[in-house]
């Protein structure tokens, strides 16, 4: 994903300097180069020698060792990330000081700059920190993190420098401008919905929700403004997408009567369920002395009919995806045609190695002049990479 891509990463003295290895490794897994750089303080909490064997090249620590490196680096950087932020750095940053080997090669960049705070919640709140962190944001400096959570002092609050995966996500967005998506809104349905029975029971489906949250990502390292509504399910939403929690496909269309608004793309990965109990028992049903129990259920909202007006009205792009046991094709055919979507990216059910739950898929692309690309199996992230390609495509 960053193949040649250089990155500078400077760590400073917090606790979560030992968080930055993990990032150097998921940066260099990418294809990165990664040149890190240390202030003494970060040599306290995590030795050069453990950046040096990850990074493969020279860690640097002292200005006056090779002189001019800091202005070498700073140019050659397509991205400079300061993982973990001490508030110290911070404030020397914003104030343009240039001291030590790290603050004076982040003055020499010419790169986008990025910054994920870690400090005690009190260091964090300090009206100090806020303006210097206010400062770098007008400046143009990225802001990720910090999260919430349990801190290093054992004090809860928000400090925790965000984890390196969704570190490394930030910066694959910052490092991959330029996509026809980047600042518009595309909005993203996954996972099941769930038609309750009673207050404990439901009827669900198999969906994990995994191709969704992979069409969110991929949109949103791409720039997008991303909504993920999300049906209930066991995996974590990715980085960066905003989660709009629902359960029913009666909320889920709620949702998307709301996020449709301003909306440029509209992808539907979520498998709704077709029918609902229009009245679910407000107790739970007891088995009694009963053999047979008769539910009786009837059709639920069809997603792509109750969009459909505001999709026409606002040029909704709309992707959907249609899972299918029987001719595949002419039924993704007509699903496009009556329900007016764009492209349907159609995979079969029922076979371990694609569709619901599983962690691989193949789909079958096609739109209204008929069938555009039949993509090999392949994981639902490569799946996603390809099917953001065309949207970006169809979009420009
Ligand atoms: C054990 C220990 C942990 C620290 N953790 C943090 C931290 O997480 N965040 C922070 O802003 N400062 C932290 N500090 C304070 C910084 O290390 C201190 O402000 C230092 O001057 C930062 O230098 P630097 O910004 O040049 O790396 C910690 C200090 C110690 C002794």
């Amino acid at each position: 994903m960053l193949d040649g891509r250089r990155v500078l990463l400077v760590v400073s003295g917090g606790i979560a300097a030992y968080k930055s290895a993990i990032l150097v490794r998921r940066l260099r897994r990418s294809g990165a180069r990664v040149d890190v750089v240390m202030t003494a303080s970060a040599e306290k909490m995590v030795g050069v020698t453990t950046f040096q064997a990850l990074s493969g090249r020279p860690v640097l620590t002292d200005l006056w060792t090779e002189p001019l490196a800091h202005v070498e680096l700073g140019r050659a950087a397509d991205l400079a990330i300061v993982a973990p932020a001490t508030a110290n750095i911070m404030a020397k940053m914003a104030n343009g000081i240039a001291d030590d080997m790290a603050t004076s090669t982040l003055l020499a960049v010419a790169c986008p700059v990025m910054v994920c705070p870690a400090m005690n919640l009190r260091m964090w709140d300090h009206p100090a920190t806020r303006h210097n962190v206010e400062a770098l944001v007008a400046r143009g400096v990225h802001v990720v993190g910090p999260e919430d959570g349990e801190l290093a002092e054992g004090e809860e609050g928000p400090g925790r420098m965000s984890e390196p995966d969704s570190i490394f996500l930030a910066a694959a967005r910052v490092l991959r401008q330029g996509s026809p998506l980047a600042g518009r809104k595309v909005v993203v349905t996954a996972g099941p919905t769930l038609a309750p029975v009673d207050p404990v029971r439901f009827l669900g489906n198999r969906s994990s929700g995994r191709m969704g949250l992979a069409m969110a990502s991929a949109a949103w390292l791409r720039g997008a403004d991303v909504v993920l509504i999300a049906g209930p399910m066991a995996l974590e939403p990715p980085h960066g997408p905003r989660v709009v929690r629902v359960e029913t496909s009666i909320e889920m269309a709620e949702a998307l009567d709301r996020e449709l608004e301003g909306a440029s793309v509209l992808v539907m990965a979520a498998a709704v369920s077709d029918f609902l109990v229009p009245s679910p028992s407000e107790k739970k049903i007891k088995r009694g002395d009963q053999d047979v129990l008769e539910v009786r259920f009837e059709a639920g909202p069809d997603l792509l009919v109750s969009t459909r007006e505001q999709r026409e009205k606002g040029g909704v792009f709309t992707l959907g995806f249609a899972l299918e046991t029987e001719d595949p094709i002419g039924n993704a055919r007509k699903k496009l045609e009556d329900k007016g979507l764009d492209l349907v990216a159609v995979n079969e059910a029922g076979r371990p190695d694609r569709g619901v739950d599983a962690l691989t898929n193949q789909v079958t692309l096609l739109d209204a002049q008929g069938v555009v690309e039949e993509l090999p199996l392949m994981s639902k992230v490569d799946v996603a990479e390809r099917l953001l390609e065309y949207l970006e495509k169809r979009v420009s």
